[in-house]
Order: structure tokens, then C-alpha cells, then sequence
């Protein structure tokens, strides 16, 4: 089969982000940040509240963390020490989706279904002690609408979760609900976080200097302290964290895959720049991309992001591997010639994502120091897309660079994997010490 060059060229045109954009994008982004501390209805940021500011790094004592929001819930005991040490005594996982099974996110399943399967787990988690008195921290990595530190409303599902029942309510109540007809009343939610929140949290309680957090996964979102926000609800120090909910960013040019594919989506018209950017998406775009190549468009051939990482990890002269994955989605024989034009295509789209990733920290940065000089900080950052894919690092180091210039120096993302566990313990700690002053 002959690939079309031309039309492999074009497609990747599209797929690209030049110096000019990828500066215009930043710029916007960080305008969208201003007009929405003045007005969140005037900003494609909706800017969250989460009533959260930083750890002192002093909070001690034995937390239940509850991290939702993936395609893996997870549950974890941690045991903080203070000075940034901290322990993980048990931690048990289970994917929402068993194919054949049960399916917790389908537009088939119901808020009391999801809700009984996370206390279930809890009740693994606490080894079935329904004596033992814990604090719960809740990470819940969708947009809420947050009056404190407890009460978070789901505002909207994303990454094309479609659970019945959920959207407009306090997920610590169905929680609380679910674990009274559990029988765990030992165990109380004190907290709700975004997955984001719990990132920086997690890494400002082990590291000084870091401001942003970041998650870079099924999803693609940002949070950063705000030192101008005191309100009396607010828990810790140096201002508020807001959830910029940077998904939602809607300045950008969306070429025809985007389009399409958001016609398609759960919820059209929202989260255009996580659809651009996030793992639950860059195989989707592929596969639309290849299929046209193919010249089958509109056939859906399912790839995933670790297809796309295995693509991209065979720069071997044959492209043995890369042949594997495209027989395996599409049943197709492609030849070395051709695999090469598949691994740039599947490059294209994730150093878009990279550099649109990129755009977004540095509008932060901006909004941040304002115009004074950029201090020396780190960006932390969770996700199997930031850990795992190849070429995103050395394109988010490249976008900074060619944004900052020399500043870019100052400035490092660092991974830090399993701060939505950690995060949500700590945010428990807060919350729980908040409660005894
Ligand atoms: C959600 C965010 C979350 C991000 C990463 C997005 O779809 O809207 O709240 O932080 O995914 O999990």
C-alpha cells in the first residue's frame, strides 16, 4: 500500500504548531487567566475555587486517600510524618471499566452503582476495620463548583465519563451515602480536591518553589496558587489554589480532526484543548488521520495512546513494531517505508500536544510574575502521558525555551508520581486540623 506523501505532508501541517502560534497561544491563555479573576463568565476558563492554599509541610498523622477520576480508582492508608516524609501503608486499585463485567462510567451505569463500587474499596483499603475512626481525603479530577474545602459540586463529567446521577451534585455526599449503606460510618470525608490540587499539594509539601500543578493523562489540566485570594473558608497558606480547568481553554484553532471528532464526543463544544492534547485522545486523532491516509475516511480504528507510544518508540530501520501495532488496529501489512510515515504522523500529534501543554504553563507564568522577572520554580507535573510518552519532555523543554528564552532556566517540570494519593491525605490533614483550631 502507498501512503500518499503530499497528503501525509498536509495532514501533518495541520498537526503543527509554529513558534508564532505556540507564542499567541500562551499570550491568550494567560489574558483568559486575567479576565477570569475578574469575571469567570468573561474567560473559556472557568478558574475553580478549591478553597485549599498550600501545606505547611508540618501535617502529621494517618489519612484515607481516595484518588477518582481515571481509568483506575484508587484508595490508599498514608501516614504523614511532617518535613515532607510520608508513608503509603496499604493501597488497593480497581479500573472502572471490566470489559464483560461491569462498566461504571458507561451511559448505562448509575451515581448509586459507582458510588457502592468506591466504598467497596474503601472498606478493601481499611481491611474491613469498621471500628477505627479515618479522614478521608477525596481527589475528584472533574470540574466542581466548591463553596469549601468539603463541598464540591460536579459542575460537568469529562474524558467522556456519562454516569447517570452525578452532574449537579456533592460528591461527598453520594460518598457519605454509599458508605452508610456500606456500615463504614468510620469513615468520614473531610475533603475534596482536583487531581490537579493534589499535585501541587503533593509536591509543595516536599519541595519548595512550586506553584503550578499539573495533570497530563487521560486528562490535561492545571491548577496554581492565587495570592491574591484570602477568604475565611480557605485552608493553609499563601493564597488560594484555584483549578483552572485549563481543558476548557477555547483559543485555539481546532483543525478538521479536532472538529470532527468533538461533533462526535460525549459532550461537543467542551474541553476543546484537552481534546487536542490528552492521552484519552491523541490515539482517536491518529486513528481518524490514519484512516484517511488509508484512504477509508471515517473508518474508526481504535488506537489508544499506548499504541501511540509504542509507535513512537520503534525508530528501528524496519519498523517492525510499528508494523505489529497497524496490523493488530487495522489489520493492514504496512512496509518499512511506509511505518516510517506513520511514526511521523503519530510525532506530529503528540509534539502538538507537547507544545500546546507548554503554551499553557508559561500563560500561567506570566499571569504569576506579572512583569517582573521569572523566579526560579518548578512545575510539577502527574500523568502517564508526562511520564511515559516519548517526546513530550524534550518538546515541553523546546516550547520553553522558545518562549521564555534564557528565563527558561528558571524554570523545570518535575514528575511527581502518585501526588493524587498523597495530595488528597494531605488535604485531609488540612482539613481535619482546620476543624480542631
Ligand atoms: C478534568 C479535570 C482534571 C483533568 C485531569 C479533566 O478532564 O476536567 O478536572 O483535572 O481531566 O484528570
Amino acid at each position: 500500500m502507498a501512503l500518499d506523501r503530499q497528503l501525509l505532508q498536509s495532514i501533518i501541517a495541520e498537526f503543527t504548531v509554529n513558534s508564532e502560534e505556540l507564542q499567541e497561544i500562551a499570550a491568550n491563555f494567560r489574558q483568559d487567566m486575567k479576565l477570569g479573576l475578574s469575571d469567570p463568565k468573561d474567560s473559556s476558563l472557568r478558574m475553580l475555587k478549591s478553597y485549599v492554599g498550600l501545606p505547611t509541610g508540618k501535617e502529621t498523622g494517618e489519612y484515607l486517600a481516595l484518588d477518582f477520576g481515571g481509568t483506575n480508582v484508587r484508595v490508599s492508608r498514608i501516614k504523614l510524618s511532617g518535613a515532607g516524609r510520608f508513608e503509603v501503608i496499604k493501597k488497593v486499585g480497581k479500573p472502572l471499566i471490566l470489559p464483560g463485567e461491569y462498566d461504571y462510567v458507561g451511559a448505562g451505569s448509575t451515581a448509586v452503582e459507582m458510588f457502592d463500587f468506591l466504598a467497596d474499596l474503601i472498606d478493601e483499603a481499611i481491611d474491613r476495620d469498621h471500628e477505627t475512626k479515618y479522614y478521608l481525603g477525596h481527589t475528584f479530577s472533574f470540574p466542581s463548583d466548591q463553596t469549601d474545602l468539603y463541598n464540591a459540586k460536579l459542575i460537568i463529567w469529562t474524558k467522556e465519563f456519562a454516569t447517570a446521577g452525578v452532574e449537579g451534585k456533592v460528591v461527598n455526599d453520594l460518598l457519605k451515602e454509599a458508605l452508610a449503606r456500606k456500615d463504614l460510618n468510620n469513615v468520614e470525608p473531610v475533603s475534596v480536591i482536583n487531581d490537579t490540587v493534589a499535585v501541587l499539594l503533593s509536591a509543595a509539601y516536599q519541595h519548595s518553589d512550586t506553584y503550578i500543578g499539573s495533570i497530563y493523562a487521560t486528562g490535561q489540566n492545571n491548577c496554581y496558587l492565587e495570592s491574591s485570594i484570602h477568604d475565611p473558608e480557605n485552608v493553609g497558606v499563601g493564597g488560594m489554589i484555584l483549578n483552572l480547568e485549563s481543558g476548557g481553554f477555547m483559543k485555539l484553532t481546532p483543525n478538521r480532526f479536532d472538529k470532527e471528532y468533538d461533533e462526535n464526543s460525549e459532550k461537543p463544544g467542551e474541553q476543546r484543548l484537552e481534546k487536542m492534547v490528552s492521552g484519552r485522545y491523541l490515539g482517536e486523532l491518529f486513528g481518524m488521520a490514519l484512516a484517511e491516509l488509508f484512504e477509508e475516511k471515517g473508518t474508526k480504528y481504535n488506537f489508544t495512546s499506548i499504541d501511540i507510544s509504542s509507535i513512537l518508540m520503534d525508530d528501528s530501520v524496519d519498523g517492525d513494531r510499528i508494523a505489529a501495532v497497524i496490523k493488530d488496529k487495522t489489520d493492514k501489512d504496512v512496509d518499512s517505508e511506509e511505518a516510517k510515515k506513520i511514526r511521523d504522523l503519530a510525532t506530529a500529534i503528540v509534539v502538538r500536544s507537547a507544545r500546546i501543554v507548554t503554551a499553557a504553563f508559561v500563560g500561567i507564568i506570566w499571569q504569576r510574575t506579572g512583569s517582573g522577572k521569572i523566579n526560579k520554580q518548578h512545575i510539577a507535573v502527574d500523568g502517564s502521558v508526562y511520564e511515559k510518552m516519548p517526546l513530550v519532555k524534550e518538546n515541553i523543554n523546546k516550547a520553553l525555551s522558545e518562549l521564555l528564552g534564557a528565563e527558561a532556566a528558571n524554570v523545570t517540570t518535575m514528575l511527581d508520581t502518585g501526588g493524587s494519593g498523597l495530595g488528597a491525605a494531605i488535604s485531609a490533614a488540612m482539613a481535619a486540623n482546620h476543624a480542631k483550631e
